[in-house]
């Protein structure tokens, strides 16, 4: 793969004029996947009407054939979920915002057109929970490559959706993908101040710790 692709991936989705992200950072050059990363934000309201195809959400699915895996056990297993009938039972199953709760997110009328939902075949572990990590945000990447976003969701009742969905094995995490629409801030902070994220006219500000204090 040429070292430029995911620069001319992004030009073809995102259009060659628009180099800059609506992400602040302290950055001022930014490398494609900076980019990629800037735009993975968790994005809670979605446009409803714009709907991933079967073959986009198998493009981000894809991901988990060429990532890492501990010892290369590749145990998860994923269902695709974009029928209206199924979106709305896991929208059900689902916690959104939990930081928020007085904003009851989703707001009717900008729920997640699709899911993905992620499970294992073997028993939790500490090598299923970090490959869980890797796919989760491997697949966000992939999404945001491919024009969309996502959000990692971990608060569900996993008994609850696997009945739901007649699953085959308890759900790990839920990946909800579509056209976001929140418009979010990263915002540099330091160790010690608060890391919780909040809404200010309309722009939802996600606290970030800087790199010095990242550093131990
Ligand atoms: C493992 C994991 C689980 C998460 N679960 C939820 C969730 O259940 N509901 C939710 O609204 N956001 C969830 N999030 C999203 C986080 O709240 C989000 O990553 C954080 O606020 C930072 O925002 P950012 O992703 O835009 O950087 C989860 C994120 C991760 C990594």
């Amino acid at each position: 793969m040429a070292d430029n692709y995911l620069e001319k991936r992004f030009e073809e989705v995102f259009g060659s004029g628009r180099k800059t992200t609506r992400t602040k950072t302290v950055w001022k050059e930014y490398s494609s996947l900076d980019t990629l990363l800037h735009h993975n934000r968790s994005h809670r309201s979605y446009d409803p009407s714009d709907v991933p195809s079967t073959e986009v959400l198998r493009k981000i699915v894809w991901v988990n054939t060429i990532i890492p895996s501990a010892a290369n056990q590749q145990v998860l297993r994923f269902r695709t979920v974009s029928s209206p009938d199924e979106t709305s039972k896991v929208l059900s199953d689902i916690k959104m915002g939990a930081a928020l709760p007085e904003l009851h997110l989703p707001v009717p009328g900008t729920e997640p057109p699709a899911y993905i939902i992620v499970m294992s075949s073997k028993p939790e572990s500490r090598f299923v929970s970090i490959d869980l990590g890797i796919s989760l945000q491997s697949m966000a990447l992939r999404a945001v490559d491919l024009g969309y976003n996502a959000l990692m969701i971990c608060n569900f009742n996993p008994e609850k959706l696997k009945e739901d969905l007649s699953l085959p094995y308890l759900p790990l995490a839920v990946l909800a993908v579509g056209k976001g629409q929140d418009s979010i801030y990263i915002k540099p902070c330091n160790e010690g101040d608060s890391l919780k994220y909040y809404r200010k006219d309309g722009v939802h500000y996600v606290p970030k710790i800087i790199l010095d204090d990242l550093l131990v």
